[in-house]
């Protein structure tokens, strides 16, 4: 009797160890040079994070290991690693005589969109799982990674040596780090403006409870071809005023995120307005007792540029217009002048909302960048279909959490 309860114990406690899978925690830098964000890989170097990133890539000479036997370019690995081809990169192709031979992978740089033909090998990401309040313990995730030339490397922070998609395809990072540590396929992202930030891959147990309660959530949408995050808008708002903008044209082609870029992207038929709307707004702030802003001859790719001594400061940055983008399922994305303005250089602001190129109708409508997304806590739920988002109050950053 005595035995089959302790046996029954054990089976119970070896239960919970294993829904108790805690997550893996990797801190985030901004890089001041490229305003991308990256996260250390192991033995000092760095990872890109691209959110929109389908894969892991990395130089891979020195501690390169082979590809796993199996992995031919007719696996299904190997057809997730070419699930979404960048655009202007060789399409994949097994040829038709050989099956057998090894999987190419097409790995693209997210800045200059130059890519390159690599095999996959194995990598390691060496980090720490965290118990949510606390580092727990070192855990080294074995990742597959394509192996990328040395030149795919240009215009990235010095010390990466690739990047680490956080796309929602089976070969990006959260995906394989769910597989391999048997965690949620989620992951927690916090950008910093400039300090520390976090990245935690796998969900719960969530740390900071009393943001992470509070989060507004919005369904994540899928796009065909394309392996990036996106939202669904509704309206966009500066202030007050509603920015009147075509009917349905936010919901056409939707809001990507981005952390390629530092500022927003919006399509033609979306900017011409925001942007009337937002000047518009900025003048009225001065009928209200505000200095006049003074514009200034815009610095490309900005149309909208101020003298920054006459743009008032607060907490959330220059006490500029709040641009809301209203989402799908009720949540509002509110920007302050921390995430809508950008110093160019000393003494001029711009309005940090470029003017797509190009943006045909297929292209997003909205694509945010990493600036709108600094100091928010976002919560990339794949499982469930969702991203939660919650700006923290402006006294504290991403670093000032416990984590
Ligand atoms: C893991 O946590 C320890 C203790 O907080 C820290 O010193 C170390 O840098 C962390 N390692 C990584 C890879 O983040």
């Amino acid at each position: 009797m005595a035995r089959v309860l302790l046996l029954a114990l054990a089976a119970t406690l070896a239960a919970q160890a294993s829904s108790k899978a805690l997550p893996v925690l990797a801190p985030v830098t901004k890089d001041a040079a490229t305003s991308l964000y990256t996260i250390p890989f192991h033995d000092g170097a760095n990872l890109v994070l691209d959110v929109a990133g389908p894969l892991v890539w990395s130089t891979c000479d020195g501690g390169q290991r082979p590809p796993p036997a199996e992995i031919t370019c007719s696996s299904p690995t190997c057809l997730l690693a070419n699930a979404y081809p960048a655009p202007g990169c060789p399409a994949p192709s097994c040829g038709s005589d050989r099956h057998d031979k090894p999987c190419t992978a097409y790995p693209s740089n997210p800045v200059t969109g130059a890519c390159a033909a690599g095999s996959l090998f194995r990598a390691r990401l060496v980090a720490n799982i965290t118990d949510g309040n606390r580092p727990v313990s070192a855990v080294t995730v074995g990742v597959l990674a394509a192996c990328a030339p040395t030149k795919l490397l240009a215009s990235l922070p010095r010390g990466s040596t690739g990047v680490a998609g956080l796309a929602g395809s089976g070969l990006a990072l959260p995906a394989q780090v769910a597989s391999a540590q048997k965690v949620s396929h989620r992951f927690l992202l916090c950008l910093p403006t400039g300090g520390a930030g976090v990245a935690i891959l796998g969900g719960g147990p969530l740390p900071w409870p009393q943001f992470t309660q509070s989060m507004a959530y919005t369904p994540l949408v899928a796009k065909q071809g394309s392996p990036a995050h996106y939202v669904s808008g509704t309206s966009i708002r500066v202030e007050d005023t509603r920015v009147p903008v075509p009917d349905r044209a936010l919901a056409t082609g939707g809001v990507m995120l981005s952390t390629r870029l530092p500022y927003v992207l919006l399509r033609r038929d979306v900017y011409r307005p925001f942007v009337d709307a937002f000047a518009k707004a900025l003048a009225a702030q001065h009928a209200n007792g505000a200095l006049a802003a003074r514009g200034v001859n815009p610095v490309a790719p900005f149309g909208l540029c101020y003298d920054a001594k006459t743009l008032g400061n607060n907490l959330g940055g220059y006490s500029v217009p709040n641009v809301v983008l209203a989402l799908d399922g009720g949540g509002e994305w509110a920007m302050t002048g921390k995430n809508s303005m950008v110093d160019v250089k000393p003494g001029t602001a711009c309005v940090a909302f470029v003017e797509m190129e190009a943006g045909d109708g297929g292209a997003p409508a909205v694509i945010l960048g990493g600036a709108q997304m600094e100091d928010f806590v976002l919560d990339f739920d794949m499982e469930k279909k969702r991203l939660g988002f919650i700006r923290l109050p402006h006294f504290t950053g991403c670093g000032n959490l416990n984590f």
